[in-house]
């Protein structure tokens, strides 16, 4: 760590997934040009989702994120953020009926363009080339120069980002979001599926209990939350040049913020406790997510909350917990019992995406709906063997009809891969398998709230 942050002491440390751009020129003039433009997001919206997740961690509300794993400059289209954002919205109408709690929704949209890779070169038939990196870096074509990082792409991006977060804002604020609407999200293809048609029975009772609360007095008017939502945006913050040119000063607390989105998070590849990602993100005031993998140790995660959450604030850091459905049991227990033991406060959140991806036989990255779902219920049962709260979900999913998850109540199979595979990186589930798959934790959450109304019968009994 530098002895005094500052938004550029990260470019003091060893830094990993960052481009080598051709033209130090070009950048210097990106990072100018993105420094004199507004805000994405308004600090105050950064601490009440802060606040949200304080409530999350203390087991009093439930964390949906989700959205592409990598927004792209070619697909950008207002139905495909409408279609995501509904989605969104479905799940999050099951998880609060079944879990009878708030559910914040921080969407992977507006801004999560940056993809760390592997390998820094790809391969096809004996022509290597640099790694496509996400739009804001590089093209994803397989051509000389498209591979070429270009600074100029950070602007696109932030614009694309500008216009995207302006949607949704309507969409939260301006009457889509209304409870009354819960039929009309539901997309056409999904009514057809077999979890299309439960979410339609689902919907009928959602619209008795407004009708209920109608002639209680409750309506939109006198409710808002009924009529608009909140609605937030994350993505990795992987990309520091971007992400430093747009941290600000908030003139009402005199605090950085990093004003690219609400939440921004470190990935897998880049947590180094003395790296630059860490260095970065550490000072700046918003709530910060962790991506946590099978390499994480006990002793490393005490290390990077050291350094990312020293006041022990509730909401401030979530951890994204990405083991794989067959490490999670044997690697998630030891780090819950230790951020338990050492009396830290964070957020525990599944994404049960990124320890998932397998070649399937015929050649796609894919992932399998049964691994998925076999992660967030061990995700689950450990939690409640350990006596610590599940906080959330991260998904990689889309509104659209795609065919780059295997299985589900639609049994996308191998073969059916091929049909609609669109995902410029990693295989998203489809609407049908979200809105199936939040059916399924709905379940769960139900399970855990009995399970503590029992313990608190128990404990006022004795
Ligand atoms: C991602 O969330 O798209 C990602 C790359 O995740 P991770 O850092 O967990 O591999
Ligand atoms: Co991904």
């Amino acid at each position: 760590m530098a002895e005094r942050w500052t938004p550029d002491s990260w470019r003091a440390l060893p830094v990993r997934q960052m481009p080598q751009y051709p033209d130090a020129a070009k950048v210097a003039a990106a990072e100018q040009t993105l420094s004199k433009y507004p805000p994405l997001v308004f600090a105050g919206e950064a601490r009440s989702l802060k606040a949200s997740l304080g409530r999350v961690a203390d087991g009093k509300a439930f964390l949906l994120q989700g959205g592409d794993c990598a927004e792209s400059f070619a697909e950008f289209h207002p139905d495909k953020i409408r279609d995501t954002f509904r989605v969104l919205l479905q799940m999050a109408v099951i998880l609060t009926f079944g879990g009878g709690l708030p559910v914040i929704k921080v969407g992977r949209m507006a801004g999560q363009f940056a993809k760390p890779r592997s390998a820094d070169m790809e391969t096809i038939n004996g022509v290597s080339l640099p790694s496509y990196r996400g739009d804001i870096v590089n093209g994803v074509d397989f051509d000389e120069a498209s591979r070429v990082p270009d600074p100029a792409r950070m602007v696109q991006a932030y614009n694309q980002s500008a216009a995207t977060l302006n949607l949704l804002r309507a969409f939260a604020q301006g009457g889509y979001a209304d409870l009354h609407k819960v039929h009309q999200w539901n997309l056409g293809f999904v009514t057809r599926s077999p979890w299309g048609e439960r979410y339609e029975a689902f919907a009928n009772r959602i619209d008795e209990a407004l009708e209920f609360m109608a002639a209680c007095g409750v309506t939109a008017e006198t409710t808002p939350a009924i009529r608009e939502t909140d609605f937030y945006t994350s993505h990795e913050a992987l990309l520091l040049p971007y992400e430093q040119a747009l941290t600000r000063i908030d003139s009402t607390t005199g605090d950085w913020y990093d004003v690219s989105a609400h939440l921004l998070w470190i990935g897998d590849r880049t947590r180094q406790a003395d790296g630059a990602h860490v260095e970065f993100l550490r000072g700046v005031k918003n709530p910060l997510g962790l991506k946590c993998g099978p390499s994480l140790d006990p002793d490393d995660l005490i290390r990077l909350i050291d350094a990312l959450n020293p006041d022990n604030e509730a909401g401030r850091l979530t951890l994204i917990v990405r083991m794989g459905a067959d490490k999670v049991v044997d690697k998630l227990p030891a780090l819950l019992r230790r951020v338990r033991d050492e009396g830290r406060t964070v957020v525990w959140c599944c994404d049960p995406m990124h320890g998932n991806t397998i070649t399937s036989p015929s050649g796609y990255k894919t992932r399998p709906f049964d691994r998925i779902l076999s992660e967030v219920r061990d995700f689950f049962d450990l939690h409640r063997a350990e006596g610590t709260h599940p906080g959330g979900v991260h998904f990689e999913m889309t509104g659209q009809d795609v065919t780059e998850c295997t299985g589900g109540a639609q049994a996308i199979t191998d073969e059916a891969l091929s049909l609609r595979y669109q995902t410029a990186v990693d295989p998203r589930l489809n609407a049908s398998q979200s809105i199936e798959l939040a059916f399924l934790i709905a379940e769960k959450l139900k399970q855990e709230r009995s399970a503590q109304d029992a313990a608190r019968r128990a404990a006022a009994a004795e």
